[in-house]
């Protein structure tokens, strides 16, 4: 078990398309998921995809809960996935704030699918095949985007709500107010 060093929004690692994995019960794969449940828990994070620690494989941890869980939504334990495939249910895009372990100290107001099909493999190469909403389905497209050498900051459509999470207590810009209002209207 090891806490593994994160990499932050400039290195190159961040920018490079993963690899996927060819045998999900491989003993490598297995230690990888350890550390990365072990850093992601020591940093504070919701999720973590593998090329945050400079594995450049399509390997995701994560898990859901607190009051971002919107009304119906259930929490997610702690979920590991393998080579996972998203794709959107429908046209409808919510905005919310988003949180990287790699752009530290920053959020930002990003667009994401509400409802997205998720396919991928658990840690024991069993199927997952499953429709999600809501903040679930956010925190697998920020965590998934990593696997392709995208952060969050990129599916932004207006930089003037990318603040520093501290500047937060004068309140939020009247823009994101707007546009997370409109998330309700859907
Ligand atoms: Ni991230």
């Amino acid at each position: 078990m090891a806490i593994l060093k994160i990499a932050r929004m400039g290195h190159p690692i961040l920018r490079q398309v993963a690899e996927p994995v060819a045998d999900p019960t491989d003993p490598s794969v297995g230690l990888l998921i350890r550390d990365m449940v072990e850093t992601m828990q020591d940093a504070g994070g919701t999720g973590l995809a593998a090329p945050q620690v400079h594995a450049p494989v399509r390997v995701v941890t994560y898990f859901v809960r607190g009051p971002r869980l919107e009304e119906g939504e259930d929490e997610v334990p702690l979920t590991v996935l393998i080579n996972p495939v998203l794709t959107p249910l429908d046209d409808q895009i919510a905005y919310d704030w988003e949180g990287c372990l790699s752009v530290p100290g920053l959020t930002g107001l990003a667009p994401r699918h509400r409802r997205i099909r998720l396919q991928a493999l658990t840690a024991e190469g069993e199927t997952i095949d499953r429709a999600v909403q809501g903040f679930h389905a956010r925190v697998l497209q920020h965590e998934c985007d990593h696997l392709d050498g995208i952060l969050y900051p990129q599916r932004m459509d207006d930089l003037s709500l990318l603040l520093f999470q501290e500047e937060m207590r004068f309140g939020a810009p009247e823009r994101a107010v707007e546009l997370m209002e409109k998330n309700n209207d859907q």
